[in-house]
C-alpha cells in the first residue's frame, strides 16, 4: 500500500503519525515549523486524507508496514518517528516491527496499554453504526466533544471547528476498519523496556481520553525517556498548543541529529 504523504524541508526525517480519525492535515502547524530544521513526513494512514483503505484486515501492524514501505518508496533508512493518539498505537508497532529504522520516538497523548474487554467492545459497536450509517454521526457525537480540551473549547472556537471538519471528512469506511485496528491491538508496555532509542512523551494536562498516568507509564517504561505536560491543551496537543509541541519536538529530534551524524 502505498501512502499519499506530505513531505516537506530537509535534514533529520521526522515522520508524524496522526490521530483518529483525523488526517495528515492535523500536523500543518508541525510542516510548517518544524519543516526549517527537519524533513517532516505526515502520511495519511491507510484509507485517510488521500491514501486508499485496501483490502487487508483491520491491524496496525499493517498500518506500520504501510509506514516502512513510505520510508522505503522515499529512500530512507532511519527516522524519528512520532505519532498522536492513534498515530502512537501505529508507532509502537513501527517499533515492534521495524526497530532498526528508528533514530527516536515521539508519543503523544497515546499509551502503550491494550484495550479493556469494555473498550474492544465498545470499539466495535462504533465500527458497526459507523458501516450502517455510512456517515461519522456517531464519532461527531461521542468523540468529537472530547477531542480537544476545555480551554480550547472556550477560548479558540476556530481550532474546535477546524478539529470538526477534519472528523466529518472522515471516510466512515476507514474509520470502522481503523476502530477495528486499534481494539486488535497487542500491550506494549513490555515492548517499551526493550528499546534502545530516546523518546519523548508528550501529554496534553487537559487530555480526557489519555490521561498522565499513561503517559508516566511509557515514560517510566522506557529506559531513555523525558515527559513534557501541555498545559491548556487537550488530547490533540500538536493542534491545541502547536508551539509548545513543536518546541518540544524540535529541541528532542535537534540532540538526535547531533548524536547519530
Ligand atoms: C485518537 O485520538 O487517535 C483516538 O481517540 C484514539 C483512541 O480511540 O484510542
Amino acid at each position: 500500500m502505498q501512502l499519499y504523504s506530505r513531505d516537506v524541508g530537509d535534514g533529520t526525517p521526522l515522520v508524524l503519525l496522526h490521530a483518529f480519525p483525523l488526517s495528515s492535515a492535523m500536523w500543518l502547524a508541525q510542516r510548517e515549523s518544524l519543516s526549517a530544521r527537519f524533513r517532516v513526513l505526515t502520511p495519511d494512514l491507510r484509507g485517510f486524507g488521500g491514501s486508499p483503505l485496501g483490502t487487508a484486515e483491520p491491524s496496525v501492524d499493517v498500518m506500520a508496514d504501510d509506514v516502512a514501505a513510505l520510508l522505503d518508496a522515499k529512500g530512507i533508512d532511519r527516522a524519528v518517528v512520532g505519532g498522536l493518539s492513534m498515530g502512537g498505537y501505529v508507532t509502537l508497532a513501527f517499533c515492534r516491527r521495524h526497530a532498526d529504522r528508528v533514530l527516536g520516538l515521539v508519543l503523544a497523548d497515546t499509551k502503550a496499554t491494550a484495550d479493556t474487554e469494555a473498550a474492544a467492545a465498545d470499539r466495535l459497536r462504533t465500527a458497526e453504526r459507523l458501516e450502517a450509517d455510512k456517515t461519522v454521526d456517531v464519532l461527531l457525537e461521542d468523540l468529537l466533544p472530547r477531542l480537544v480540551g476545555p480551554t480550547t473549547m472556550r477560548q479558540r472556537a476556530l481550532i474546535y471547528g477546524r478539529v470538526r471538519g477534519l472528523v466529518q471528512s472522515a471516510p466512515p469506511a476507514a474509520a470502522a476498519w481503523a476502530q477495528r485496528a486499534m481494539a486488535a491491538r497487542p500491550d506494549a508496555l513490555e515492548l517499551l523496556g526493550e528499546l534502545p532509542f530516546p523518546a519523548l512523551v508528550v501529554h496534553g494536562e487537559e487530555d480526557e481520553i489519555t490521561t498522565e498516568e499513561d503517559a508516566r507509564a511509557m515514560a517510566d517504561a522506557l529506559p531513555n525517556a523525558e515527559l513534557t505536560l501541555v498545559p491548556r491543551s487537550g488530547h490533540l496537543t500538536a493542534v491545541e498548543q502547536p508551539q509548545l509541541f513543536n518546541e518540544a519536538v524540535a529541541e528532542f529530534a535537534a540532540a538526535l541529529g547531533r548524536t547519530t551524524r
